[in-house]
């Protein structure tokens, strides 16, 4: 049985227990992928993971977003309306991959996906490309099992680049960067996309020929 996080009435205390799930939830989630990682390594002699990075986002940001969302800021929001307090990124090598991570993680029992947002499948108009999963892991407290909000952004190395860069420009010019730069992201993402379907065409023609070699 989990339960939904408890109020107590008393503001501060509240926020510290809050962030320390989010903080907990992250590091739990960080372990599961690092022993699907090594399982996978062990198990297929190959490894979907580059690397993983999680950030807790900061008080000053969670209160930006509730404003700007039009929300009371008080934690009973931050709940309800932020999915990504806790952020997780997984950047592979191959989209085949993201895939596969995204399978491996949504088979635990422990986790449960609230919500697929698939921008791999469905780019955004920008050039934007991501798998995005918000799920939720239980953080055991001393008052029983709290279902704790994360967001996972699963994307390949250049998908990865490329929002980086993005957000780079995005932020810079707060989202009215000129059309040149806009129009030269857009050709960057379908070169990013051109050089994704082609290493993974590469690395399936070399798996082929390593399994040849093997009969
Ligand atoms: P927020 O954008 O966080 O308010 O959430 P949302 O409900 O719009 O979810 P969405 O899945 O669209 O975006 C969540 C996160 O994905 C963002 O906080 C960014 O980290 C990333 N993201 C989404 N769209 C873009 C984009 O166009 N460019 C870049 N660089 N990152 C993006
Ligand atoms: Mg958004």
């Amino acid at each position: 049985m989990t339960r939904d996080f408890i109020l107590s009435g008393d503001e501060a205390k509240d926020w510290e227990t809050l962030m320390f799930l989010y903080e907990s939830a992250l590091k739990k989630m960080n372990t599961k992928i690092e022993i699907l990682k090594e399982e996978f390594i062990s198990v297929h002699k190959y490894n979907p993971i580059e690397h993983v990075t999680s950030r807790l986002k900061t008080p000053k940001s969670i209160v930006r977003k509730l404003k700007r969302e039009g929300h009371e800021t008080d934690i009973v929001s931050m709940q309800q309306y932020l999915n990504d307090i806790a952020g997780i990124r997984i950047v592979c090598s191959f989209t085949s991959d993201i895939y596969k991570v995204a399978d491996m993680i949504s088979s635990h029992d422990d986790i449960k996906v609230l919500l697929i947002k698939n921008y791999i499948a469905n780019p955004k108009s920008n050039g934007y490309k991501s798998y995005h999963m918000i799920v939720t892991i239980p953080v055991f407290m001393s008052g029983g099992a709290v279902d704790t909000k994360v967001e996972i952004q699963i994307r390949t190395i250049a998908m990865d680049f490329w929002a980086s860069l993005e957000h780079k420009i995005y932020y810079k010019f707060e989202g009215k960067a000129p059309e040149y730069l806009k129009d030269e992201l857009s050709e960057c993402a379908k070169m990013i996309n051109a050089l994704d379907d082609r290493m993974l065409s590469l690395n399936e023609a070399v798996q082929e020929l390593d399994g040849s070699e093997d009969e």
